[in-house]
C-alpha cells in the first residue's frame, strides 16, 4: 500500500453568511438570536490522496474548490470531520497574500520565505534562483508596490515554489503570467512531482488537468461527484458546465449515482488497448478494426439537435480506422434536427489519448454560419484532412454550435465520438506527435575526415 499524503474523513464546512455586516458584530453581542444564514460549501468530503501522486480538482464557480485547499492548508478549520495532511506544504492559494506593499522584492522575499518555514541562511542560498525565476531585473530592490501585477505574482511564485515543499497546492495561480512563465511553473510542477511530491492542482483549464494529473476529482455545489481519470473527470465537468440549466439536478445525480470503478475500468481500458495496438504488425493499407471503438464516450445533453453515426473513410468511402501516415480521410457524421435551429456550424477536434487537443475544424466561420435549419432536418458533414500524425492512437470529438438565447452554444457535442490509430511504420524519422514532414540535411563544416552513412539514402553531404 502507498503512503498516503493527504486524508480527508468526512470533512464538511459551513460558512456564515450575514444579510448586514453589522448583524455578525450583533451575533456576538447579542447572543441567542442567530442571524446568519448557514451556507454548506463543502458536504462530506472523504478523500485519501496516496504520496507522489499529482490531484486535478475541477468543478463550477463557487463549487468549493479553494475551500478545500484552504482547509488542507490548514488555512480554514472544517466545520466537521477529519483532515490529516503528512509533509512540508506549499500553497500557492492567494499568491503574495503574505507580501507588505511598501516592502522591496528583496525585503518581502526574506520575510515570506521566513513566513514559509525555510531558515534565514536557505533564503539566502536560494535568493539567486527566485530572482532569476521570478524574471523582474533591477525591481528586486523596488518596492513591491510599485510592481506590474505579473511582477508581483511571478515574485509570489518563485517565493512559495522554492521552499521545496512535499505538498504543493496550486490554486488557478497559472491563469495569470505569460505563456513563457506558465511554462517554467510547470516545470516547477514537473520538479515537484519527480521528487515524488504530492501535488494539488485547481484549474479550468482540461488540458492541464489532463497533461498534469495522475487523477482528478470533480466538485459540484460542495459535493465530490465524481473521481478517477482525468480525461473522464473533466468531460464529466465540460459537460455538467455546457448543460443547459434545467437538466444540471438530472446530470448531477446521473454523475453522482455512476458507478466509479466501472469508470475507472473503462478508461484504463482503452489506455492498455491503444498501447498494445500500437506494436501491431506494420500494414500499408487503411484498414477496419471493428473492436476499435472508443470506451470513453461522453455525449452532451441534447439542445434540440443530435450527432449521428460519426465514421472516417478513405476518399473512395471505405470505412476505415486504421489509417496510413500522409494520405487524405473523410471524418463524416449526421446531424438530426428535432427544433428549428438558427447560425449553425459543425465542429471536429483530434485528440490524443490523454487527452491533449492537437487540432480540430469548423464547417462555417461565424459570419457563414447556416442561417437557418428547419426542425425535422437531417445533414451530414463531411471533414477531409491529411493524416500528419504519427503512429499512434487518437480520438475525433464531434460539435455542432448553433443559438440559444442568442448566444451561441453546442447544440450537441460527443467527446470521443470515434477513434483511430495511426499505423506504425519501419525506420519512421519523426518524433512525438505531429508529422511535420521534416527532412534534414547534414553538411561538413571543416575538412575533418568523416565515414558517411552506408546507406544509399542518407542525406550526408561530403
Ligand atoms: N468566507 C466566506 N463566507 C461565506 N461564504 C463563502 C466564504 N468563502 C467562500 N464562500 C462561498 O462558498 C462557496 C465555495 O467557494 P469557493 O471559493 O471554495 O469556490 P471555488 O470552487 O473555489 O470557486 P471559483 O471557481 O470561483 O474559484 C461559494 O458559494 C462562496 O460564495
Ligand atoms: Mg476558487
Amino acid at each position: 500500500m502507498s503512503e498516503i499524503a493527504i486524508s480527508l474523513k468526512n470533512v464538511s464546512k459551513c460558512y456564515k453568511r450575514y444579510a448586514h455586516p453589522v448583524d455578525r458584530l450583533k451575533e456576538i453581542l447579542l447572543p441567542g438570536k442567530i442571524r446568519a444564514d448557514e451556507f454548506w460549501a463543502l458536504r462530506d468530503i472523504n478523500l485519501e490522496v496516496p504520496k507522489g501522486q499529482t490531484i486535478g480538482i475541477v468543478g463550477r464557480n463557487g463549487s468549493g474548490k479553494s475551500t478545500l485547499l484552504q482547509i488542507i492548508a490548514g488555512t480554514l478549520t472544517p466545520t466537521t470531520g477529519e483532515v490529516k495532511v503528512k509533509g512540508r506544504v506549499s500553497a500557492l492559494l492567494e499568491l503574495g497574500s503574505g507580501f507588505n506593499p511598501e516592502f522591496t522584492g528583496r525585503q518581502n522575499v526574506f520575510f515570506n520565505g521566513r513566513l514559509l518555514g525555510l531558515e534565514q541562511k536557505e533564503i539566502e542560498a536560494k535568493f539567486d534562483d527566485i530572482t532569476a525565476f521570478a524574471d523582474i531585473g533591477d525591481f528586486i530592490d523596488q518596492p513591491v508596490k510599485t510592481y506590474s501585477s505579473g511582477m508581483f505574482i511571478r515574485l509570489a511564485f518563485a517565493v512559495a515554489i522554492s521552499v521545496e515543499p512535499d505538498i504543493l497546492m496550486v490554486d488557478e495561480a497559472l491563469a495569470v503570467g505569460d505563456e513563457a512563465f506558465q511554462r517554467k511553473c510547470f516545470a516547477r510542477i514537473h520538479s515537484v512531482q519527480e521528487r515524488g511530491g504530492t501535488v494539488l492542482f485547481v484549474s479550468h483549464a482540461a488540458t492541464s488537468v489532463i497533461e498534469l494529473c495522475s487523477s482528478a476529482v470533480l466538485i459540484d455545489q460542495g459535493d465530490l461527484i465524481l473521481s478517477g481519470n482525468p480525461k473522464l473527470v473533466v468531460s464529466s465537468y465540460h459537460k455538467l458546465i455546457y448543460a443547459p440549466t434545467d437538466k444540471v439536478e438530472t446530470l448531477r445525480q446521473e454523475l453522482l449515482s455512476m458507478d466509479h470503478q466501472d469508470l475507472e475500468n473503462k478508461s484504463l481500458n482503452y489506455s492498455k488497448d491503444a498501447e498494445t495496438k500500437l506494436s501491431l504488425p506494420l500494414r500499408k493499407q487503411a484498414l477496419y478494426d471493428p473492436h476499435m471503438v472508443p470506451k470513453s464516450t461522453i455525449s452532451y445533453v441534447l439542445c434540440g439537435v443530435e450527432i449521428k453515426q460519426p465514421y472516417i473513410t478513405t476518399l473512395e468511402g471505405k470505412k476505415v480506422n486504421l489509417l496510413v501516415r500522409r494520405k487524405d480521410y473523410i471524418y463524416t457524421y449526421s446531424i438530426k434536427f428535432d427544433q428549428t435551429s438558427y447560425k449553425v456550424r459543425f465542429a471536429m477536434l483530434i485528440k490524443t489519448v490523454s487527452g491533449l487537443e492537437i487540432g480540430g475544424a469548423m464547417s462555417h466561420t461565424t459570419q457563414n454560419a447556416i442561417e437557418c435549419v428547419e426542425q425535422g432536418s437531417i445533414l451530414q458533414v463531411q471533414f477531409r484532412f491529411r493524416c500528419f500524425l504519427q503512429p499512434g492512437v487518437y480520438f475525433f470529438n464531434a460539435g455542432v454550435h448553433g443559438l440559444k438565447d442568442e448566444a451561441e452554444v453546442y447544440l450537441h457535442r460527443i467527446i470521443d465520438a470515434a477513434m483511430f490509430r495511426v499505423q506504425a511504420e519501419n525506420d519512421v524519422l519523426e518524433t512525438l506527435i505531429i508529422d511535420f514532414q521534416t527532412e534534414a540535411f547534414v553538411s561538413k563544416v571543416n575538412s575533418k575526415s568523416i565515414t558517411p552513412s552506408n546507406n544509399q539514402h542518407s542525406k550526408l553531404v561530403v
